[in-house]
């Protein structure tokens, strides 16, 4: 079916666009009352992901609500973990756990490859978005990068300096890269099932990328990362490598279409290092959205200002908070969309 607004594709791709198109991490979820409505009649979040009509129903409603130029499916990057063998939980006001975790070589000769039918409420989720949606703007799949759904998988819960994840790498090193290709396939598998059941487009999140060491991203997250560029051609690709500052050069240098930007990355100087041929994304701070309307939008237009009119896909630097105003939310998109060069 041939889409209605299909801005991000084309800006992804490097074509020219009658304005800067915009969508938002995390645009589903808890900044919105309509979510957290559907949110409070299923029993949790998992629920939710699990749930392919509820999981539609939250996927579209920033489309509805915020008006952004793309849907991004509900789900979350821990179900790749799951499918291979380790099932999480998201604990209220709390964030992720795993009751098993990955401490030898046993524990990982254990685990799946995940194939698409593991993961089939989301494969399910996407079919029934697409037809929803009905082509009025493209629908983005996604995936952890595979450094960060290690980190998950040694550390078994959130953490601010995921160092069981990173004295793995240092006292593991070949298990850490088995254990890597091993997250690195079932990715490759599930990206490749989200594109036949119609993601247009899809992101790569490494979360936890800027705890590494520039010579450790390349060994332990790059590599794994540009797999999945070389093996994924068939919809335009993302990748999001948060702190990474001393990855840029090399990120240049991905099979990917668009790089994106968190706020601590100078916009300017990111393009420098990057090279004229990708799409950049990003990358306003979402605290500049707790600020008055007028600061967000003078803000904003020095952002878009800053990446110019071409190759720019606006969002924020990382997802929004859930204590955002959806209004100040709003006036962030409707000041990006109503723009001219
Ligand atoms: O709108 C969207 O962006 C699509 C949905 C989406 C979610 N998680 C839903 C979610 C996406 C793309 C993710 C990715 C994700 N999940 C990442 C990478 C992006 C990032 O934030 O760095 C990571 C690290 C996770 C793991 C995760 N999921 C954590 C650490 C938490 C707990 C913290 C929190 O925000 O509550 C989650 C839960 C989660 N994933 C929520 C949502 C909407 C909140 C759960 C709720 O509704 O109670």
């Amino acid at each position: 079916m041939s889409l209605k607004n299909d801005l991000i594709l084309r800006a992804a791709k490097g074509e020219k666009t009658e304005r800067t198109p915009v969508w938002l991490m995390r645009q589903a979820g808890r900044v919105l009352p309509e979510y957290r409505e559907v949110r409070a009649k299923m029993g949790g979040f998992k629920e939710l992901v699990e749930t392919p009509e509820f999981a539609c129903e939250v996927t579209i409603q920033p489309v509805d609500i915020l008006g952004v130029d793309a849907a991004i499916i509900f789900s979350d990057i821990l179900v790749i973990p799951e499918a291979m063998g380790l099932p999480y939980q998201m604990v209220e006001a709390k964030g992720p756990w795993f009751e098993k975790t990955i401490k030898s070589k046993a524990d990982i000769d254990q685990l799946r490859i995940a194939h698409p039918e593991d993961l089939h409420y989301v494969i399910d989720a996407i079919k029934l978005t697409k037809k929803e949606l009905n082509g009025r703007v493209p629908l983005i799949g996604f995936a952890g990068a595979p450094w960060t759904i290690f980190a998950y998988m040694i550390e078994g819960s959130g953490s601010k300096t995921f160092s069981k994840a990173k004295k793995f790498l240092y006292t593991n090193p070949e298990l850490s890269h088995l254990l890597l290709q091993k997250i690195t396939d079932s990715t490759i598998n599930y990206l490749k099932g989200q594109i036949v059941a119609g993601a247009d487009m899809l992101q790569l999140f490494d979360s936890w990328a800027g705890i590494l060491s520039p010579e450790q991203y390349n060994q332990f997250s790059l590599k794994y990362i540009s797999q999945i560029c070389d093996a994924i051609n068939e919809v335009p690709m993302t990748v999001f490598a948060k702190d990474a500052h001393f990855a840029r050069r090399d990120m240049g240098k991905l099979n990917c279409n668009t790089i994106g930007l968190d706020w601590t990355m100078d916009i300017v100087e990111s393009r420098e290092m990057i090279g004229p041929n990708k799409t950049l994304q990003g990358n306003m701070d979402p605290c500049l959205l707790y600020a008055d309307y007028e600061t967000i939008k003078k803000e904003t237009i020095k952002m878009l200002k800053a990446f110019g009119p071409n190759r720019h896909i606006a969002n924020l630097g990382h997802g929004l908070y859930p204590d955002l105003e959806k209004d100040k939310v709003k006036c962030y998109v409707d000041t990006i969309k109503e723009f001219r060069f």
